[in-house]
């Protein structure tokens, strides 16, 4: 009997964020990808720091290794991300210029990245994160320097660029409740009507074992509601949120994370298939997750143990589209 992997199983794609040095240098991790995932996006190698440096510098080395990985063993790339308020190189965040100037650096940063990579990367996080917990537009330096309305511009440039990619606007906290939510699915509705290229909404679900299902499956139905394609992008369950460091795993807490798991697939699951565009997972295993190390903690967030062996949120996976 053919084996069971998450790719094979499931109806819509699945992926994982990848490091670039583990897919390089860690052959159980690359063989782990390879095996489970169809669909892949760069933990940080496509951010703005890592492919631009310095003003007139790209490195797409990093970059272009994923993109080969996943053309020679046939997997979907999803690009992220070209404007954040994070991972900025220092010669941005220290950049004197006027309005045009400010103006030309997003467009030019958009479409070399995006022109480099046409046709080969059919998703882009076009922008990431540009909503506050409370609801209102958060205060980054392309708010600073251009206004609010730069986050139309960016998917116009991006569309540009490679009018045959898929654009999507990627934030956290749809299951926090209705007030972040409502204000990104505002935010990308005005998109809509303004005639901006967007097809589709990352929901991160950096999530936690605690968070009510009803949270988890209003994010994702209200997101769909919008019509346009729905990315779990960043999919991880924090069992550790409270920060406790002398916690252990039991099985117990996997069941829990495990029932979480299904809540989401389920969910997921359920809206229109034309706008499943899939679920990815932020990392391959809990070896290599960025909670541990990011929060100083320990904490079990993804389907694969610290051993790469499946955890009980993998068969999970597979039982909740049953
Ligand atoms: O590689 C350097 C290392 O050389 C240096 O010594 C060390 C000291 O700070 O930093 C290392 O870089 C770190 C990099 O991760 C690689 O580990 C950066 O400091 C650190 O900021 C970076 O964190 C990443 C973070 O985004 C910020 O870009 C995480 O790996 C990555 O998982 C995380 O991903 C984000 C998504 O892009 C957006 N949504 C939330 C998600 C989780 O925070």
């Amino acid at each position: 009997a053919v084996e069971t992997t998450l790719q094979g199983a499931m109806p819509f794609p699945m992926g994982a964020a990848v490091n670039i040095s583990l897919l390089k240098n860690n052959s159980d991790y690359r063989n782990l990808v390879v095996k489970e995932f169809n669909s892949v996006t760069a933990e940080n190698a496509m951010k703005f720091a890592s492919v631009h440096p310095s003003k007139d510098v790209y490195n797409f080395a990093d970059a272009d290794y994923l993109v080969d990985f996943a053309r020679l063993n046939g997997k979907r790339v999803h690009g992220h991300t070209l404007n954040w308020y994070k991972s900025l190189p220092d010669w941005v965040n220290n950049f004197q210029g006027t309005t045009a100037d400010w103006e030309n650096l997003l467009k030019t940063h958009i479409q070399t990245v995006v022109g480099h990579f046409k046709g080969k990367i059919v998703s882009w996080d076009v922008v990431n994160e540009a909503i506050n917990e409370d609801g209102t537009m958060r205060n980054s330096i392309w708010v600073q320097k251009l206004g609010a309305d730069y986050i139309g511009r960016a998917f116009q440039y991006a569309h540009e660029a490679d009018p045959g990619a898929l654009l999507f606007y990627n934030d956290y906290g749809h299951e926090f409740g209705p007030t972040k939510r409502t204000a990104i699915l505002n935010l990308v509705n005005s998109l809509k009507i303004k005639g901006i290229p967007i097809d589709g909404i990352g929901l991160q679900m950096h999530t936690r074992v605690t968070q009510s299902d009803d949270n988890l499956i209003n994010a994702i139905n209200l997101a769909a509601a919008t019509g346009l394609k729905i990315h779990l992008s960043e999919l991880d369950i924090a069992l550790n949120p409270e920060n406790n460091q002398t916690l252990t795993f039991t099985a117990a807490l996997g069941a829990q994370q495990a029932a979480k798991y299904k809540t989401i697939v389920k969910a997921y699951n359920a809206i229109p298939k034309n706008q499943q565009f899939g679920i990815t997972t932020w990392n391959v295993t809990d070896a290599d997750s960025w909670i541990p190390t990011n929060y100083n903690r320990p904490d079990w967030p993804l389907p694969f143990d610290a051993q790469y062996q499946k955890k009980a949120a993998y068969q999970a996976i597979l039982d909740a589209i049953k």
